[in-house]
């Protein structure tokens, strides 16, 4: 079968590879109809998360049509449509049970404290070969598949794999509220569906910051106001728009590839000091890179989205980040957080947990999370869809890739 494979930073490739097998009586196999590119992968391939094990397949978010069951798997048939959460957890230890699928005890072989398993990631997540592919094995398959209710595409059921519960866990730990006014950094995919997912929650106002016009222009569309910060200083501009307050809620949706303002006051706020100390921080978490001219080139701020958020929140407000940082990135601006009486929660979304729900309320006409995907690619070009989703080509906004028919 085809799949995107991981040989090296800055080298990926689309090969043929053996097919899954099923390998514990609880393994579902799974014909991916469609898979799509995620920032995460990006942080993979430019070197800015570490640990990947060459020859594993990428990917971590699915839908598709079951193709065979486990003995043990129960509440599925072959032929089922399903989506698959990113995270995989085990469904019966009590982290699952309590809705801590990302911090299961079971799923990851390399223990319980080894961090969140996936698929397509580091070594010490699994590794578990990932959804770029046209079949995938999914383990635990009774609890890591949902069905995909009668009237969702494809389309809106994959956005439920990754983004969009993670968007809404960023809402989440965010701790938004009835008429809270939000601001969301980085108008990725998930940024935008964090803003989506905010105003569910009850946000009054929703601000978000970025600095691509495309993506700001998508944002717009669904009545976030937006800021560009290679225009603007997005500190000043939220505290402006806030009558000095600051935002109640910021939700950081960028990571680790965090990038510099290219100009304007953002830019000239930004002394030869902090200048140093990203240098400092991206030859801590990247020490191998592998940049080919504008391609998998690392963000040059890693902390920038970090120090911005606890800058533009309003004192004892709260901070929710999504944005992935590898275990070794060491740096946030703690003192000020303290402070200022902060509340600042981080991490893995439990997709599990959000999928049945956010799946109900696109089939009842009530979120339409589609918006955010800008290209539809076919498997023989799906390198060329990395590449120009990693140079952030306008429209590059979410890649979906059609992997088998
Ligand atoms: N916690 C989770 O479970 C989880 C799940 C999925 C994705 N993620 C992470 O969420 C992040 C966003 O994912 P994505 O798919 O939307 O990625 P993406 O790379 O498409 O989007 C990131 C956006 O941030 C913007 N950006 C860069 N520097 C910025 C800055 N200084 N301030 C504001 N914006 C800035 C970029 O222009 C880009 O639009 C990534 O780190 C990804 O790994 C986390
Ligand atoms: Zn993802
Ligand atoms: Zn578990």
């Amino acid at each position: 079968m085809k799949a995107v494979v991981w040989h090296g930073v800055g080298d990926i490739r689309l090969e043929d590879v053996t097919e899954p097998k099923i390998e514990h009586p609880s393994d579902a196999i799974v014909r991916i109809t469609g898979s799509a590119i995620c920032g995460t992968d990006l942080h993979f391939v430019r070197g800015t998360v570490p640990g990947m094990r060459p020859g594993t397949i990428l990917g971590h978010e699915g839908v598709g049509v079951i193709e065979e069951l486990g003995p043990q798997v129960r509440n599925f048939a072959v032929g089922d449509r399903v989506v698959i959460p990113s995270t995989i957890g085990c469904g019966r230890c009590v982290y699952c049970r309590a809705g801590y699928y990302a911090q299961c005890d079971v799923a990851n072989p390399n223990g319980r404290d080894a961090g969140t398993a996936f698929y397509g990631g580091p070594a010490e997540t699994g590794p578990f070969d990932g959804l770029q592919a046209e079949y995938a094995r999914i383990p635990y398959a009774h609890t890591n598949l949902v069905p995909i209710p009668p009237g969702v595409t494809d389309e809106q059921a994959l956005t439920v794999s990754d983004i969009f519960p993670t968007g809404w866990f960023g809402a989440r730990l965010a701790q938004v509220g009835e008429g809270d006014v939000v601001c969301v950094l980085g108008a990725g995919p998930v940024g935008q569906l964090a803003a989506l997912s905010a105003r569910i929650q009850g946000a009054g106002r929703v601000l978000i910051v970025d600095g691509h016009a495309d993506r700001l222009e998508t944002a717009r569309l669904q009545n976030a106001e937006t800021i560009d910060f290679n225009t603007e200083d997005p500190v000043e501009v939220v505290k402006e728009l806030t009558g000095g307050i600051g935002a109640d809620r910021v939700i950081e949706a960028v990571g680790v590839d965090a990038e510099r303002p290219a100009g304007g006051p953002a830019a000239e706020h930004m002394d030869e000091r902090a200048a140093a100390e990203f240098e400092h921080e991206l030859a801590e978490v990247a020490p191998e890179t592998n940049v080919q001219g504008r391609q998998w080139k690392p963000g040059d701020a890693p902390s920038l989205a970090l120090r911005w958020a606890v800058e533009m929140v309003a004192k004892a407000g709260t901070i929710g980040i999504v944005g992935v940082y590898p275990p070794n990135h060491m740096h946030f601006p703690l003192g000020m957080a303290m402070q200022r009486n902060l509340t600042v929660q981080a991490g893995n979304c439990n997709h599990r947990r959000y999928m049945p729900g956010l799946l109900s309320r696109i089939a009842a006409g009530g979120a339409d999370p589609t918006t955010v995907i800008s290209q539809q690619e076919q498997v023989p070009s799906v390198i060329e869809a990395y590449q120009a989703f990693d140079r952030r080509e306008p429209g590059w906004t979410k890649v979906v890739l059609e992997m088998s028919g």
